[in-house]
């Protein structure tokens, strides 16, 4: 298998916990008319290996391409997502991966052939940026007969808050999504400049410029000779982009997301947070909410 070079304790726990919802989900789901699908937008190389093992050892080879290559000491490897869901049992009928690595879709399409073959025909994989798979996804599938769990897993600031409000507009769709909310934190300096760069980013992934007006406080202060000075400042701290996050994903889905989060990182900063919401208004469909909650527990 070809791990890249990311995790640690936090990326075990986030993939266990999708792992579990997706084993309960095909379980209470399989005497359903549905076809099930299993959507990972970001679904990585089938494997990783924690930072703190690719120091430089005789165990492990970190080539130029940004795999490591595990020579000897496999045990560190953390089974990725998309692998784990293919060990659910009963399976889903459908397993769209996607990544927009080339090499992570050639490794994944190495291991499902390897060590999945019985489920080859079940698995469609595609090399396209996360949004634009899952509006190919949205439009082109018939929500009446289908329902989906979506794993969205982006490193960073990937995700277009458009494509949430059209997961959330086919009504079908259960969604874990880890809300890179460092990452939107950090492109406001303590000094209350916002990144250029990373400040559009955030506007895309929140689809809101509201944040700007909030994030940065101009204080006011009067020096010895009595002139006055102004200088702005970060007013707001990671708990307070968790918050706008986890609402504008309700905005999407019409409120149905889950107060419960899983916050994860390292080094005691929260650097992401794990959002689930459902997309479909029903009354049966809160049975997603609660196994989300047990799962989550
Ligand atoms: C945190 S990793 C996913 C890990 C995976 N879920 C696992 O368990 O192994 C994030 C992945 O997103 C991919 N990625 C980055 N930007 C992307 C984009 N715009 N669209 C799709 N995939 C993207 C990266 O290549 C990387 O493999």
């Amino acid at each position: 298998m070809e791990a890249q070079s990311f995790g640690d304790k936090h990326t075990v726990r986030k993939l266990e916990t999708v792992h579990r919802y997706l084993q309960t989900y095909t379980t209470a789901l399989k005497f359903q008319r549905f076809e099930l699908l299993y959507v990972d937008a970001c679904a990585g190389s089938g494997s990783s290996v924690p930072r703190g093992a690719l120091e430089p050892t005789e165990s492990i080879q970190v080539r130029l391409d940004g795999f490591a290559h595990p020579v000897a000491d496999t045990d560190e490897i953390i089974v990725g997502s998309a692998i784990r869901a293919l060990g659910v049992n009963p399976p889903f009928h459908k397993y769209l991966l996607n990544d927009v690595k080339q090499s992570n879709v050639d490794a994944l399409r190495k291991a499902v052939r390897q060590d999945f073959p019985h489920l080859a025909d079940r698995v469609e994989l595609t090399r396209l940026d996360a949004n634009e798979m899952l509006r190919n996804l949205c439009t082109s599938t018939d929500w009446k007969e289908t329902r989906a769990v979506v794993f969205l897993d982006p490193f960073g600031l990937q995700i277009d808050y458009s494509t949430l409000e059209l997961l959330g507009q086919t009504k079908a769709v259960d969604l874990w999504y880890l809300v890179p909310v460092f990452a939107m934190y950090r492109q406001v300096s303590g000094e209350g400049q916002i990144n250029p760069d990373g400040g559009p980013r955030v506007d895309a992934a929140l689809g809101t410029d509201a944040w700007r007006h909030v994030v940065v406080v101009e204080e006011r202060s009067t020096d010895l000779f009595n002139q006055s000075h102004c200088r702005s400042k970060r007013a707001v701290d990671i708990a307070w982009f968790e918050k706008v996050a986890k609402e504008r994903l309700g905005e999407a889905f019409g409120g149905r997301v889950l107060d419960e989060t899983l916050p994860l990182g390292r080094n005691g900063i929260q650097e992401f947070s794990l959002m689930f919401a459902w997309a479909n208004p029903g009354e049966k469909a809160k049975l997603a909410a609660k196994l989300a909650k047990a799962v989550l527990a």
